[in-house]
């Protein structure tokens, strides 16, 4: 693939953020932590790293808007495009010294996803995909797995720790879920696990109560490597809700089966 402008401006501002995620992570025990709501940690590295990504991206494209975690207004203001931005996903893990943690930039174009960048510098992995243009981890094509079968399934997934009314659904139905699967993993990075999933290392993911910034890059990773995205119920409000399931088709028929219980007895769709 032969990356547009747009999503090389990505790379390289992933990159030279990545280059101060590393700096700052060697030194995480040290790090100034503020704790912005229930177990929801920001550090003074995740706003080193989005100013990095921010500069890079406002040099580019002046005029574009940028929704960005850690700066305010969260909201998109007046441009059709909108770069979406997590500057650390995996913060929690950051800052107890586990190197699983990426940087996730996308660009929007009004609701539609056009390009996106998941980087996990500490490996050097850089996932990329641009619409219609296929998902890549560094130079190789990627393509969501074959796995037919939820029983041989690795399934990824997030305990909902900071929306307290989510807990008992969620785990209501994790309970029905774990022993249909092979296994399922909670890695602490959702924008990891769904360049993960599109890259045919997990079979699945699941979580609610997301962030658009935690799934805009790896949606698109995900659809461009042949996976379904959707909400728990399967249908398609899930930057909205920030419930989403995502896999390939016929694994995606089967969490959904399951999953769309969801919200039928509680407020929490
Ligand atoms: C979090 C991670 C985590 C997910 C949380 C997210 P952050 O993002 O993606 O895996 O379970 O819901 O908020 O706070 O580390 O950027
Ligand atoms: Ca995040
Ligand atoms: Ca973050």
């Amino acid at each position: 693939m032969t990356p547009s402008p747009q999503l090389n401006l990505a790379i390289r501002a992933a990159r030279e953020a990545g280059t101060i995620a590393l700096q700052q992570f060697d030194r995480h025990a040290h790090l100034k932590i503020e704790e912005k709501g229930r177990s929801d940690l920001v550090s003074e590295a995740d706003q080193m790293v989005e100013k990095e990504i921010l500069f890079h991206l406002r040099k580019g494209y002046p005029q574009w808007d940028v929704v960005a975690e850690e700066s305010r207004p969260r909201r998109r203001q007046r441009s059709e495009w909108c770069w979406v931005v997590d500057p650390i996903d995996g913060t929690t893990n950051f800052i107890h010294g586990i190197p699983h943690f990426a940087i996730s930039i996308a660009l929007m174009r009004e609701q539609e996803v056009m390009a996106g960048v998941v980087y996990h510098p500490v490996s050097g992995e850089l996932f990329m995909a641009e619409r219609g243009a296929g998902a890549f981890l560094n130079d190789h094509r990627i393509r969501i797995s074959k796995t037919e079968r939820l029983q041989q399934a690795l399934i990824c997934t997030g305990f909902p720790v900071r929306h307290a009314p989510y807990l008992p659904p969620y785990l209501t139905l994790f309970n029905q879920l774990l022993p249909l699967c092979h296994d399922m993993r909670r890695s602490g990075s959702a924008a990891l696990d769904l360049a993960y999933t599109a890259a045919g290392r997990f079979d699945g993911f699941w979580e609610v109560g997301l962030a658009p910034w935690d799934m805009a890059a790896g949606v698109l990773l995900l659809r461009e490597a042949g996976g379904i995205v959707s909400d728990l119920n399967g249908r398609n409000s899930f930057i909205h809700s920030g419930h989403i399931v995502a896999a390939n088709p016929v694994i995606h028929e089967q969490l959904v089966a399951h999953t769309q219980a969801w919200g039928s007895n509680q407020s929490s769709s």
